[in-house]
């Protein structure tokens, strides 16, 4: 049976393990630095596996010995954004949490795929790529999917579709310069622009932008956490099946979109080794002007973070 170790049993964690149980993707371990918490959920969730005659079982830990020989380590590890506060704002608290976390995970699960939630991500996954020195088919950030869940869902509201019924595509960064490709959006097969006016569509953009802050106004005590729980776990499926679904990641680029050294979020497809292929989409004039901006601000607060933590 595969085993999943996820770090952090708060409002992502917890939701990410109710997830994979769900899903039966293995055998699951829950840690967080408030052993009790992690210990608590993991017991409630094994009993909701109970309600609906799954045998999956959750353990919560403190003790990193217990994720020993991991297949795949989930960190969401973190401080979430409060009302008023950028991803950005949480970099450098977020940046000596994930530090810790990489070093011991590395030290029991060698072997493991590395998947980041903690904020902001496409810098977070680059500080964990350099702190587990694993190769960049196996470090992996989340966030795309989460976007382009978003940006499905205020297409579907504004045409009255299903969101089953669109397709999407959000690459760059997670944060206000996301690139939500608006000339690849399809319903049905049907370009976007046919059916909506330039303005809808830019409304809908700014909106995509601005999905997560809208959850962080109304919770009023942290952000969004249903969605990306979910999401996480359709990373870890097409990885432990060997699904090889095309998901839009944060994942190294050695060359590819003309970035070179760099974590951004573009479509890869993941399967049992992790990152197996960068798709490269062509994207259109407009497209590419976002993304090369998305990865100038990436590319920033990166190397600053990376100089300041690692002096590199
Ligand atoms: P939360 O506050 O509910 O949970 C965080 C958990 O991390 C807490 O239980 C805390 O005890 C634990 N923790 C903190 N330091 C730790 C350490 N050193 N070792 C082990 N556990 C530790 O926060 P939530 O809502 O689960 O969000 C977690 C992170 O995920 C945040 O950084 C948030 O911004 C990010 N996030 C990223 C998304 C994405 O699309 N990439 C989407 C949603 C959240
Ligand atoms: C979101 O977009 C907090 O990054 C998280 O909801």
């Amino acid at each position: 049976m595969d085993k999943i170790t996820i770090i952090g049993a708060g409002n992502v964690g917890a939701h990410a393990a109710v997830s994979a149980a769900t899903l039966e993707l293995g055998h699951i371990i829950l840690l967080d630095k408030d052993a009790d918490l992690a210990k608590g959920k993991a017991i409630d969730i094994t009993q909701s596996m109970a309600v609906s005659h799954s045998d999956i079982v959750v353990t919560g830990t403190g003790d990193y010995q217990d994720t020993a020989d991991s297949d795949v380590v989930i960190i969401t590890a973190g401080i979430p954004r409060k009302p008023g506060m950028s991803r950005d704002d949480l970099l450098d608290i977020n940046a000596d949490i994930l530090t810790s976390i990489v070093k011991q995970v590395v030290q029991y699960s060698p072997e493991c795929i590395l998947i980041i939630v903690t904020n902001p991500i496409t810098t977070m996954v680059q500080l964990a790529y350099e702190v587990s020195g694993f190769s960049r088919e196996r470090v992996i950030g989340m966030a795309g999917i989460l976007d382009g869940a978003r940006f499905k869902r205020f297409i579907a509201e504004e045409l009255k579709v299903g969101s089953s019924e669109v397709m999407t595509m959000v690459i760059g960064d997670h944060g206000e310069l996301m690139v939500p490709l608006k000339d690849h959006c399809h319903v049905n097969g049907q370009p976007i622009a046919e059916l909506l006016s330039h303005e809808q569509i830019e409304a809908i953009v700014v909106k995509v932008q601005h999905g997560g802050s809208q959850i962080v106004n109304l919770l009023k005590t942290g952000s969004a956490y249903f969605a990306p729980g979910l999401a996480v776990i359709q990373m870890v499926k097409s990885i432990l099946r060997n699904e090889q679904k095309t998901l839009p990641c944060a994942v190294y680029l050695d060359g590819e979109y003309s970035t070179k050294g760099l974590f951004v979020g573009v479509p890869v497809v993941l399967g049992r080794q992790g990152v197996e292929k960068i798709v490269e989409i062509h994207l259109s004039e407009k497209e590419a002007l976002a993304f090369k901006n998305s990865v100038r601000h990436i590319k920033e607060r990166t190397e600053a973070l990376l100089h300041k933590k690692l002096g590199s």
